[in-house]
Protein backbone atom coordinates (compact mmCIF):
# COMPACT_ATOMS: atom_id res chain seq x y z
CA UNK A 1 0.00 0.00 0.00
CA UNK A 2 0.79 3.23 -0.87
CA UNK A 3 2.56 5.59 2.40
CA UNK A 4 2.26 9.11 2.01
CA UNK A 5 4.82 10.88 2.61
CA UNK A 6 4.74 14.88 4.55
CA UNK A 7 4.94 16.31 1.36
CA UNK A 8 2.62 14.60 -0.23
CA UNK A 9 -0.21 15.66 2.17
CA UNK A 10 0.83 19.08 1.75
CA UNK A 11 0.95 18.65 -1.66
CA UNK A 12 -2.97 17.74 -1.30
CA UNK A 13 -3.49 20.49 1.47
CA UNK A 14 -2.76 23.31 -0.73
CA UNK A 15 -4.51 21.63 -3.49
CA UNK A 16 -7.46 21.47 -1.25
CA UNK A 17 -6.98 25.22 -0.32
CA UNK A 18 -7.17 26.44 -3.67
CA UNK A 19 -9.72 23.41 -5.29
CA UNK A 20 -12.49 26.00 -4.61
CA UNK A 21 -11.11 28.83 -6.47
CA UNK A 22 -9.54 27.17 -9.64
CA UNK A 23 -13.22 25.65 -10.18
CA UNK A 24 -15.01 28.61 -9.64
CA UNK A 25 -12.63 30.18 -12.08
CA UNK A 26 -12.99 27.77 -15.17
CA UNK A 27 -16.38 26.69 -14.67
CA UNK A 28 -19.71 28.79 -15.82
CA UNK A 29 -22.46 25.50 -16.63
CA UNK A 30 -24.03 28.42 -18.68
CA UNK A 31 -21.32 29.11 -20.92
CA UNK A 32 -20.00 25.73 -21.31
CA UNK A 33 -21.68 24.04 -24.01
CA UNK A 34 -20.71 27.26 -26.58
CA UNK A 35 -17.29 27.02 -25.49
CA UNK A 36 -17.45 23.29 -26.11
CA UNK A 37 -18.72 24.24 -29.50
CA UNK A 38 -16.30 26.53 -30.34
CA UNK A 39 -13.32 24.11 -29.80
CA UNK A 40 -15.29 21.58 -32.27
CA UNK A 41 -15.38 23.84 -34.85
CA UNK A 42 -12.00 25.28 -34.37
CA UNK A 43 -10.64 21.60 -35.03
CA UNK A 44 -13.02 20.86 -37.71
CA UNK A 45 -12.29 24.42 -39.52
CA UNK A 46 -8.63 23.38 -39.26
CA UNK A 47 -9.17 19.84 -41.27
CA UNK A 48 -10.48 22.20 -43.94
CA UNK A 49 -6.75 22.83 -44.72
CA UNK A 50 -5.45 19.83 -47.19
CA UNK A 51 -3.52 22.46 -49.66
CA UNK A 52 -3.06 25.28 -47.08
CA UNK A 53 -3.04 28.82 -48.66
CA UNK A 54 -2.45 32.31 -47.04
CA UNK A 55 -5.53 34.58 -47.04
CA UNK A 56 -8.14 32.68 -48.41
CA UNK A 57 -10.91 31.02 -46.97
CA UNK A 58 -11.31 27.54 -46.90
CA UNK A 59 -14.79 25.94 -45.61
CA UNK A 60 -14.62 23.21 -43.26
CA UNK A 61 -17.03 19.78 -43.38
CA UNK A 62 -19.14 20.31 -40.37
CA UNK A 63 -19.94 16.73 -39.05
CA UNK A 64 -23.90 15.05 -39.65
CA UNK A 65 -24.70 15.97 -35.50
CA UNK A 66 -24.34 19.91 -36.38
CA UNK A 67 -25.56 19.79 -39.87
CA UNK A 68 -26.97 23.79 -40.00
CA UNK A 69 -23.51 25.26 -39.14
CA UNK A 70 -21.00 26.36 -41.23
CA UNK A 71 -17.44 26.83 -40.45
CA UNK A 72 -14.17 28.49 -42.78
CA UNK A 73 -10.96 29.18 -41.81
CA UNK A 74 -8.62 31.65 -43.33
CA UNK A 75 -4.96 31.42 -42.39
CA UNK A 76 -2.75 34.94 -42.36
CA UNK A 77 0.62 36.23 -41.35
CA UNK A 78 0.52 38.54 -38.65
CA UNK A 79 2.53 41.03 -39.80
CA UNK A 80 0.27 41.49 -43.01
CA UNK A 81 -2.95 40.98 -41.69
CA UNK A 82 -1.87 44.37 -39.20
CA UNK A 83 -0.64 45.98 -42.75
CA UNK A 84 -3.39 45.23 -44.97
CA UNK A 85 -6.48 44.17 -42.87
CA UNK A 86 -8.93 41.50 -45.13
CA UNK A 87 -11.09 43.07 -47.52
CA UNK A 88 -13.83 40.20 -46.75
CA UNK A 89 -13.58 37.21 -45.06
CA UNK A 90 -17.43 35.91 -45.52
CA UNK A 91 -19.96 38.65 -43.35
CA UNK A 92 -16.71 40.26 -41.54
CA UNK A 93 -14.47 43.52 -43.06
CA UNK A 94 -11.28 43.30 -41.20
CA UNK A 95 -9.47 46.58 -41.10
CA UNK A 96 -5.68 47.34 -40.57
CA UNK A 97 -4.01 47.17 -37.14
CA UNK A 98 -5.08 44.56 -36.06
CA UNK A 99 -3.33 42.93 -32.78
CA UNK A 100 -3.22 39.49 -31.20
CA UNK A 101 -1.62 38.49 -27.72
CA UNK A 102 0.81 36.52 -27.50
CA UNK A 103 1.72 37.29 -30.97
CA UNK A 104 1.92 34.33 -33.40
CA UNK A 105 3.90 34.54 -36.72
CA UNK A 106 0.67 33.08 -38.48
CA UNK A 107 -2.59 33.02 -37.30
CA UNK A 108 -5.93 31.30 -38.51
CA UNK A 109 -9.31 33.24 -38.23
CA UNK A 110 -12.71 30.74 -37.54
CA UNK A 111 -15.50 31.81 -39.08
CA UNK A 112 -18.86 30.57 -37.38
CA UNK A 113 -22.28 30.91 -39.06
CA UNK A 114 -24.41 29.24 -36.28
CA UNK A 115 -27.31 28.88 -38.76
CA UNK A 116 -30.60 27.40 -37.07
CA UNK A 117 -28.63 26.55 -33.93
CA UNK A 118 -28.22 29.71 -32.64
CA UNK A 119 -31.03 30.16 -30.18
CA UNK A 120 -29.64 26.55 -28.85
CA UNK A 121 -25.89 28.06 -27.71
CA UNK A 122 -26.81 31.71 -27.75
CA UNK A 123 -29.73 31.79 -25.47
CA UNK A 124 -30.80 35.46 -24.74
CA UNK A 125 -34.25 35.56 -23.17
CA UNK A 126 -36.47 38.45 -23.95
CA UNK A 127 -35.00 38.51 -27.32
CA UNK A 128 -35.71 37.60 -30.93
CA UNK A 129 -32.90 36.92 -33.43
CA UNK A 130 -32.96 38.50 -36.52
CA UNK A 131 -29.83 36.86 -37.99
CA UNK A 132 -27.98 33.88 -37.75
CA UNK A 133 -25.28 34.17 -34.66
CA UNK A 134 -21.61 34.52 -36.79
CA UNK A 135 -18.31 34.08 -35.22
CA UNK A 136 -14.86 35.24 -35.62
CA UNK A 137 -12.33 33.58 -33.73
CA UNK A 138 -8.50 33.60 -33.80
CA UNK A 139 -5.84 30.96 -33.02
CA UNK A 140 -2.53 29.92 -33.82
CA UNK A 141 -1.64 28.99 -37.44
CA UNK A 142 1.65 27.28 -36.71
CA UNK A 143 0.33 23.69 -36.43
CA UNK A 144 -3.05 23.11 -38.55
CA UNK A 145 -3.33 19.50 -36.74
CA UNK A 146 -3.58 21.08 -33.33
CA UNK A 147 -6.99 20.85 -31.93
CA UNK A 148 -7.82 22.46 -28.45
CA UNK A 149 -6.43 25.51 -29.29
CA UNK A 150 -6.55 27.96 -26.89
CA UNK A 151 -7.76 31.70 -28.84
CA UNK A 152 -5.47 34.48 -29.09
CA UNK A 153 -6.28 37.61 -27.93
CA UNK A 154 -6.95 39.82 -30.46
CA UNK A 155 -8.41 43.18 -30.69
CA UNK A 156 -8.58 45.57 -33.84
CA UNK A 157 -6.23 48.93 -32.58
CA UNK A 158 -7.42 51.37 -35.62
CA UNK A 159 -10.42 51.02 -36.79
CA UNK A 160 -13.31 48.53 -36.15
CA UNK A 161 -13.96 45.13 -37.71
CA UNK A 162 -17.15 45.00 -39.13
CA UNK A 163 -19.88 42.38 -39.94
CA UNK A 164 -22.01 43.18 -42.58
CA UNK A 165 -25.13 40.88 -41.81
CA UNK A 166 -26.66 39.80 -45.36
CA UNK A 167 -30.63 39.12 -45.27
CA UNK A 168 -31.74 40.14 -41.76
CA UNK A 169 -35.62 39.58 -40.62
CA UNK A 170 -37.79 42.48 -40.76
CA UNK A 171 -38.02 44.06 -37.91
CA UNK A 172 -40.97 44.19 -36.26
CA UNK A 173 -42.95 47.91 -36.14
CA UNK A 174 -41.96 50.25 -32.96
CA UNK A 175 -38.78 48.04 -32.62
CA UNK A 176 -35.31 49.04 -32.11
CA UNK A 177 -33.06 46.65 -33.76
CA UNK A 178 -29.57 46.10 -32.04
CA UNK A 179 -26.44 44.24 -32.20
CA UNK A 180 -25.41 41.97 -30.01
CA UNK A 181 -21.83 40.41 -29.08
CA UNK A 182 -21.33 37.72 -26.86
CA UNK A 183 -16.97 37.88 -25.73
CA UNK A 184 -15.05 34.86 -24.98
CA UNK A 185 -16.16 34.63 -21.44
CA UNK A 186 -19.58 34.88 -21.79
CA UNK A 187 -20.30 38.80 -21.44
CA UNK A 188 -23.39 40.29 -23.25
CA UNK A 189 -22.87 43.21 -24.81
CA UNK A 190 -25.23 45.48 -26.78
CA UNK A 191 -24.61 48.39 -29.44
CA UNK A 192 -26.37 50.40 -32.30
CA UNK A 193 -26.51 48.50 -35.83
CA UNK A 194 -24.86 50.72 -38.28
CA UNK A 195 -26.39 51.67 -41.86
CA UNK A 196 -29.33 49.35 -41.38
CA UNK A 197 -27.59 45.64 -41.18
CA UNK A 198 -24.02 46.21 -39.62
CA UNK A 199 -22.28 45.80 -36.94
CA UNK A 200 -19.29 47.41 -35.41
CA UNK A 201 -16.72 45.51 -33.14
CA UNK A 202 -13.26 45.49 -31.78
CA UNK A 203 -12.93 42.36 -30.37
CA UNK A 204 -13.69 38.21 -31.67
CA UNK A 205 -16.33 36.56 -30.00
CA UNK A 206 -20.36 35.56 -31.39
CA UNK A 207 -22.74 38.42 -32.75
CA UNK A 208 -25.95 39.10 -34.38
CA UNK A 209 -28.95 41.57 -34.86
CA UNK A 210 -31.59 41.25 -32.04
CA UNK A 211 -34.61 43.08 -31.26
CA UNK A 212 -35.78 43.12 -27.53
CA UNK A 213 -39.55 41.05 -26.79
CA UNK A 214 -42.35 43.24 -26.48
CA UNK A 215 -44.95 41.51 -24.89
CA UNK A 216 -47.63 43.21 -25.47
CA UNK A 217 -46.54 43.67 -29.16
CA UNK A 218 -44.72 40.55 -30.35
CA UNK A 219 -45.75 37.27 -30.01
CA UNK A 220 -43.36 35.13 -28.07
CA UNK A 221 -40.74 33.46 -29.94
CA UNK A 222 -41.08 30.37 -30.86
CA UNK A 223 -37.55 28.73 -29.84
CA UNK A 224 -37.01 25.09 -30.99
CA UNK A 225 -35.03 23.08 -28.87
CA UNK A 226 -33.53 20.18 -30.75
CA UNK A 227 -31.36 16.97 -29.14
CA UNK A 228 -28.43 18.29 -27.78
CA UNK A 229 -25.06 16.60 -30.09
CA UNK A 230 -23.43 14.11 -27.78
CA UNK A 231 -20.55 16.22 -27.88
CA UNK A 232 -21.22 19.27 -26.88
CA UNK A 233 -24.78 19.32 -25.14
CA UNK A 234 -26.34 22.41 -25.03
CA UNK A 235 -29.57 22.83 -22.46
CA UNK A 236 -32.40 24.12 -23.18
CA UNK A 237 -33.58 27.76 -21.99
CA UNK A 238 -36.14 25.96 -20.02
CA UNK A 239 -34.16 23.37 -18.01
CA UNK A 240 -30.65 25.49 -18.19
CA UNK A 241 -31.66 27.11 -14.52
CA UNK A 242 -31.99 23.36 -13.26
CA UNK A 243 -28.96 22.20 -15.19
CA UNK A 244 -26.82 24.67 -13.56
CA UNK A 245 -28.72 23.97 -10.07
CA UNK A 246 -27.77 20.30 -10.65
CA UNK A 247 -24.57 21.00 -11.88
CA UNK A 248 -24.12 23.25 -8.58
CA UNK A 249 -25.08 20.08 -6.57
CA UNK A 250 -22.66 17.42 -8.37
CA UNK A 251 -19.86 20.36 -7.75
CA UNK A 252 -20.57 20.29 -3.81
CA UNK A 253 -21.02 16.70 -3.48
CA UNK A 254 -18.00 15.66 -4.92
CA UNK A 255 -16.25 18.10 -2.85
CA UNK A 256 -17.45 16.88 0.30
CA UNK A 257 -16.88 13.90 -1.26
CA UNK A 258 -13.27 14.92 -2.26
CA UNK A 259 -13.09 16.71 1.26
CA UNK A 260 -13.49 13.58 3.51
CA UNK A 261 -11.53 11.16 1.51
CA UNK A 262 -8.63 13.85 2.40
CA UNK A 263 -9.87 13.65 5.50
CA UNK A 264 -9.48 9.73 5.38
CA UNK A 265 -6.02 10.23 4.35
CA UNK A 266 -4.90 12.37 6.16
CA UNK A 267 -6.30 10.31 9.47
CA UNK A 268 -4.46 7.35 7.93
CA UNK A 269 -1.12 8.92 7.24
CA UNK A 270 -1.09 10.19 10.92
CA UNK A 271 -2.02 6.58 12.42
CA UNK A 272 0.68 5.58 10.50
CA UNK A 273 3.49 8.08 11.48
CA UNK A 274 2.19 7.47 15.03
CA UNK A 275 2.71 3.67 14.31
CA UNK A 276 5.65 3.66 12.52
CA UNK A 277 7.50 6.50 15.07
CA UNK A 278 6.58 4.24 18.27
CA UNK A 279 7.95 1.21 16.11
CA UNK A 280 10.72 2.82 15.71
CA UNK A 281 11.11 3.77 19.29
CA UNK A 282 10.51 0.18 20.51
CA UNK A 283 13.10 -1.09 18.04
CA UNK A 284 15.67 1.45 19.49
CA UNK A 285 14.53 0.13 22.52
CA UNK A 286 15.00 -3.36 21.46
CA UNK A 287 18.50 -2.60 20.09
CA UNK A 288 19.46 -0.98 23.85
CA UNK A 289 18.64 -4.63 25.20
CA UNK A 290 15.41 -4.32 26.34
CA UNK A 291 13.24 -7.74 25.34
CA UNK A 292 10.43 -7.12 23.51
CA UNK A 293 6.78 -9.33 23.21
CA UNK A 294 3.88 -9.68 20.56
CA UNK A 295 0.74 -8.86 21.85
CA UNK A 296 -2.64 -8.50 20.50
CA UNK A 297 -3.94 -5.35 19.98
CA UNK A 298 -7.30 -6.02 18.01
CA UNK A 299 -6.40 -7.75 14.68
CA UNK A 300 -3.06 -5.93 14.80
CA UNK A 301 0.07 -7.98 15.99
CA UNK A 302 2.40 -5.40 17.56
CA UNK A 303 5.50 -5.55 19.51
CA UNK A 304 5.18 -4.14 22.99
CA UNK A 305 8.64 -4.10 25.39
CA UNK A 306 8.23 -6.10 28.14
CA UNK A 307 8.06 -3.21 30.49
CA UNK A 308 8.41 -3.67 34.18
CA UNK A 309 8.59 0.06 34.89
CA UNK A 310 5.12 1.41 33.76
CA UNK A 311 2.94 -1.36 32.58
CA UNK A 312 1.94 -2.85 35.99
CA UNK A 313 1.10 0.41 37.33
CA UNK A 314 -1.09 1.19 34.42
CA UNK A 315 -2.89 -2.32 34.07
CA UNK A 316 -3.71 -2.09 37.61
CA UNK A 317 -5.50 1.70 36.84
CA UNK A 318 -7.39 0.50 34.61
CA UNK A 319 -8.78 -2.54 35.66
CA UNK A 320 -10.13 -1.13 38.98
C1 LIG B 1 -30.87 22.59 -38.42
O1 LIG B 1 -31.25 22.16 -39.71
C2 LIG B 1 -30.74 20.87 -40.09
C3 LIG B 1 -31.21 20.56 -41.49
O2 LIG B 1 -30.90 21.60 -42.35
C4 LIG B 1 -31.18 19.82 -39.11
O3 LIG B 1 -30.59 18.57 -39.44
C5 LIG B 1 -30.78 20.22 -37.71
O4 LIG B 1 -31.28 19.28 -36.78
C6 LIG B 1 -31.30 21.58 -37.38
N1 LIG B 1 -30.81 21.98 -36.08
C7 LIG B 1 -31.57 22.52 -35.17
C8 LIG B 1 -30.93 22.90 -33.90
O5 LIG B 1 -32.76 22.70 -35.35
C1 LIG C 1 2.07 28.40 -31.80
O1 LIG C 1 2.20 27.04 -32.16
C2 LIG C 1 3.53 26.62 -32.35
C3 LIG C 1 3.49 25.19 -32.85
O2 LIG C 1 2.65 24.39 -32.08
C4 LIG C 1 4.31 26.75 -31.05
O3 LIG C 1 5.65 26.38 -31.24
C5 LIG C 1 4.24 28.21 -30.61
O4 LIG C 1 4.85 28.35 -29.34
C6 LIG C 1 2.80 28.66 -30.50
N1 LIG C 1 2.78 30.07 -30.16
C7 LIG C 1 2.11 30.56 -29.10
C8 LIG C 1 2.23 32.00 -28.87
O5 LIG C 1 1.45 29.83 -28.37
C1 LIG D 1 -19.77 45.07 -22.00
O1 LIG D 1 -20.80 45.14 -21.02
C2 LIG D 1 -20.33 45.13 -19.69
C3 LIG D 1 -21.53 45.14 -18.78
O2 LIG D 1 -22.50 44.26 -19.22
C4 LIG D 1 -19.41 46.31 -19.45
O3 LIG D 1 -18.89 46.24 -18.15
C5 LIG D 1 -18.28 46.27 -20.45
O4 LIG D 1 -17.48 47.43 -20.32
C6 LIG D 1 -18.81 46.21 -21.86
N1 LIG D 1 -17.68 46.06 -22.76
C7 LIG D 1 -17.58 46.74 -23.88
C8 LIG D 1 -16.34 46.49 -24.68
O5 LIG D 1 -18.42 47.52 -24.25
Amino acid sequence: MHRFTSIEVVVLFIWLLWWPKVESQIYNPQWEPARALDATLQEYAYRAFVHPRTGIPFDGIIPPYLTGIEVSAMRLRSGSLFHRGVQTFKEFRIPVGLREQPYVERLVMVYHNLGNWSTTYYTLPGYTYLTPVLGLLAYNGSDLSATNLPELDMWASDEAIIIKFGKISTIPDGLVAKCVWFDLHGQVNFTNLESGNECWTFEQGHFSIVVENDAPTVPAPHVPVPPAPPEAPAPSSRTKKNHSMVWAMVGSISGGIALLVLLGLLILWAWRYKKRKRMRELERAADAGEALRMTRVGSMRAPFALSTRTMPNLEHDFSV
